[in-house]
């Protein structure tokens, strides 16, 4: 049995000391910065993505013991929005008592109506004070345009750029942030445009393994304007269902597209397995945490099991040379079309 340490976060939320949450060694979380926030951000970020906030997945005292142990394990960067369900007063639950200093917390506001138009500057305020309200903070650290397609940034920031200003003047919150959409940019092409107008301090990326076309477009746009990236989706469904990453495999040979031959027909990504990544789930955040642009890469898990390996995925040492280079020859040879983040 491992007693909890003197001052150790466990120690504060009467965790018991025989949890065999404590009892696994531990590996030591790595922190990058943020663009040009001045914020260092752990390089594994906690995703709320909608299972966490679904209270059929988990009770108000599993979400409090997962985000805990995410916290003590050293991450320090949160991900979440109004539009996953509970899970913002779930991770305000969860975050309770916590010094406010622990965690970095970026959620988001979705800007535009089902006709395609922009939200008033009223209803993103009244957005902001409800996931204030939720979140039971002062100040939200990171407020993102959630899910903005490219042609929406210019009549989104038209009708909600002043109210933005005063939000932040008003210590609403920090910094201003862009989140893909993982339905209907498979191209990027939001980001690059974002990024110029010096509005934004980060971006939201999806960059799974299975569809790096982020690294031809968002993460250079990102590098180059000084904006931190934040890698989301990067493992799926495909990485985890053998079944389904191998239909995906057959249907873009079917196409004729030349990336998918090149790979073995049986256990086509096992030469991705080793010591540091055994399985694939951890390959894929090995692979989004080695692009230099990437601060942090966000993990949806409610598993404290598959949070302790996603953290040693992303801190072990870099995914080699040759893996990197032949997924490129693989997955930047097929049509990003088919291979929408959200499909994967
Ligand atoms: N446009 C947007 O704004 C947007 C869109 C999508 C996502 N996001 C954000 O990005 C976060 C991450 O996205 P995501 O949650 O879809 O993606 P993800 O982290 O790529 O995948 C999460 C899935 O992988 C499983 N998983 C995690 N670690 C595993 C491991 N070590 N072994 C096996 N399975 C593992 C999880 O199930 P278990 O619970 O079983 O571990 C979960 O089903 C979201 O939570 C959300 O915060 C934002």
């Amino acid at each position: 049995m491992v007693a909890p340490r003197k001052g150790h976060l466990f120690e504060s939320y009467s965790i018991r000391p025989d949890s065999p949450y404590l009892r696994t060694s531990r590996t030591r979380m790595h922190y990058r910065p943020l663009g040009r926030t001045g914020l260092n951000v752990s390089v594994l970020g906690f995703g709320t993505g909608t299972r966490f906030g679904q209270k059929r997945n988990q009770t108000q005292a599993q979400a409090t013991l997962l985000v805990r142990t995410a916290l003590d394990l050293g991450v320090n960067y949160i991900d979440t929005a109004p539009m996953y369900l509970e899970a913002e007063a779930m991770l305000g639950g969860a975050l309770a008592g916590v010094p406010r200093k622990r965690y970095i917390v970026a959620t988001k506001f979705f800007p535009m109506h089902d006709g395609g138009v922009p939200i008033t500057p009223a209803e993103l305020r009244l957005s902001v004070e409800c996931s204030l309200r939720r979140l039971h903070v002062e100040t939200i650290d990171i407020l993102q345009l959630h899910g903005l397609r490219p042609h929406w940034l210019e009549p989104v920031m038209a009708a909600l750029g002043a109210e933005l200003e005063a939000l932040r003047a008003e210590g609403k919150y920090r910094f201003l942030g862009v989140a893909e959409t993982i339905v209907a940019d498979p191209r990027h092409e939001m980001v690059p445009r974002a990024a110029p107008t010096g509005r934004f301090a980060m971006a939201l990326v999806a960059y799974p393994l299975l569809s790096p076309w982020a690294e031809t477009t968002a993460l250079p746009a990102c590098a180059y304007h000084g904006l931190g990236a934040i890698a989301m989706v990067a493992v799926g469904r495909a990485l985890r269902a053998p079944a389904h990453l191998a239909r995906l495999l057959q249907a873009a040979r079917a196409r004729g597209e030349p990336g998918a031959s090149d790979l073995p027909a049986e256990n086509p990504l096992d030469w991705l397995l080793d010591g540091h990544a055994p399985t694939l789930a951890a390959a894929g955040y090995r692979f989004a945490v080695a692009h230099p642009a990437i601060a942090s890469v966000l993990a949806g898990t409610l598993s404290i099991d598959h949070l302790r390996a996603n953290i040693a995925a992303v801190c072990a040492p870099p995914m080699p040379a040759d893996q990197l280079s032949r997924l490129r020859q693989v997955f930047l040879r097929t049509d990003p079309e088919h291979w929408r983040p959200y499909d994967l």
